[in-house]
């Protein structure tokens, strides 16, 4: 099976396309990958929708990210050489642009109309993965446990942690099952916001920034008070609850940016030792994953935290760290197509495996 993931997550940095194919055992091969960044208007547009924007200007949008997904299929087919006839299907995530599990009804919504994908590129599209967990009373997130097993099984007990926007880890037993996975609380979301707010910039290019500052101790303990981090899984998050909001309302004004910022590194890698040892599943290794694997400071951060574990990026396992998510979202159409229940009922909650997602055929 040639299936191909679309990713887009919480940072907005655009849309991660990979091209996968599955052999029998499940086993799956990156045949290749695109990345595209979101226009800046979109991005605009995307920063700032929120639960009072009106209904026409968000399904507006619906249609207009299903075109972008529908790009970025097209860009991954070209780079492979690969007809679209060829590939079985998409799996796309969608962008989140709310995520409540805890309103009363839970609501979660990830924008990008699939109709429209499966009729513009001709190829079935799976989607609509975390709804159906949130109506089997999971959380909807995180979803990656599921594939970080799959692509990530080993015979010693294993974590696996993916930097995106917010940080998911998921530990693995020496048999390669899920033990727990769950948010733990923000890896870039907070650096990416800070940053473009003082330097105008969408990132922080290997944490440089934040490893030239120094961590105010005071200000860390108010950031570490939040009362997500001691709560026990099941649980997930999103910038809707860790966003500048969250922040400004800890800060004195008195600070220096360049000490946020580091301040905020720190309180990613704490908020992910923390986490594995809440857990306490006796991990050995730990592989990162997300685009946070590229930010040198903060994996420094995590390594000091976490003095007894190895740490590895996921290429040092042969799948590149900014490609997992979108090869996740690959294996998971992969489960649909094939009708295969997932069990989700340790990670998020959900009251019995069930089939993820809806099919909307070519
Ligand atoms: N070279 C780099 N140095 C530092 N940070 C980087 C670098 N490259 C990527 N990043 C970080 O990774 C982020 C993008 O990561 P990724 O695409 O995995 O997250 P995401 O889209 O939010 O996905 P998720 O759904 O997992 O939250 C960027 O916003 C940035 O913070
Ligand atoms: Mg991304």
């Amino acid at each position: 099976m040639r299936i191909i993931g679309v990713m887009s997550g919480t940072s907005l940095d655009g849309i991660d396309a990979a091209l996968v194919e599955f052999d029998h055992a499940g086993t799956p091969q990156l045949l290749g990958f695109h990345h595209s960044a979101y226009p800046g208007e979109l991005l605009t547009t995307l920063r700032t929708i929120n639960a009072d924007t009106p209904l026409g200007h968000v399904l507006a949008l619906d249609a207009e990210l299903s075109t972008h997904y529908a790009q970025a299929v097209t860009a991954v087919c070209e780079q492979t050489h690969t007809p679209p006839d060829q590939v079985d299907a998409i799996g796309l995530h969608g962008q989140t642009v709310l995520h409540a599990p805890r309103a009363k009804p839970a609501v979660t919504c990830q924008l990008g109309d699939p109709s429209r994908l499966a009729q513009q590129t001709g190829i079935c599209v799976v989607a609509d993965f975390r709804q159906r967990d949130l109506a089997g009373g999971g959380e909807g997130a995180p979803l990656a446990p599921l594939f970080h097993a799959a692509l990530f099984a080993a015979q010693s007990p294993r974590a696996v942690v993916n930097l995106g926007g917010i940080a998911n880890v998921s530990v693995l037993s020496d048999r390669g099952e899920v033990v727990c996975g769950f948010d733990c609380g923000p890896a870039n979301t907070l650096l990416d916001g800070w940053i473009q707010r003082h330097h105008h910039q969408a990132f922080d290019a290997a944490g440089a920034w934040a490893a030239g500052g120094q961590v105010d101790d005071a200000l860390l303990e108010r950031l570490q008070s939040d009362a997500f981090f001691a709560r026990r899984p099941p649980k997930s998050t999103g910038t809707e609850y860790f966003n500048a909001a969250w922040l400004d309302a800890q800060l004195t004004g008195t600070e220096a940016p360049a000490d946020v910022q580091a301040t905020l590194a720190a309180l990613s890698a704490w908020a992910i030792a923390q986490a594995l040892s809440a857990v306490s599943a006796g991990v050995t290794d730990l592989i990162v994953t997300g685009g946070g694997a590229h930010n040198t400071d903060l994996i420094g951060r995590i390594a000091a935290a976490l003095p007894d574990v190895r740490i590895r990026d996921s290429a040092a396992e042969g799948l590149p760290a900014e490609a997992i998510e979108a090869i996740g979202f690959a294996w998971l159409a992969r489960a649909t197509l094939r009708g295969q229940a997932l069990d989700l009922t340790k990670i998020t909650g959900a009251k019995a495996p069930a089939i993820l997602g809806g099919i909307y055929p070519a």
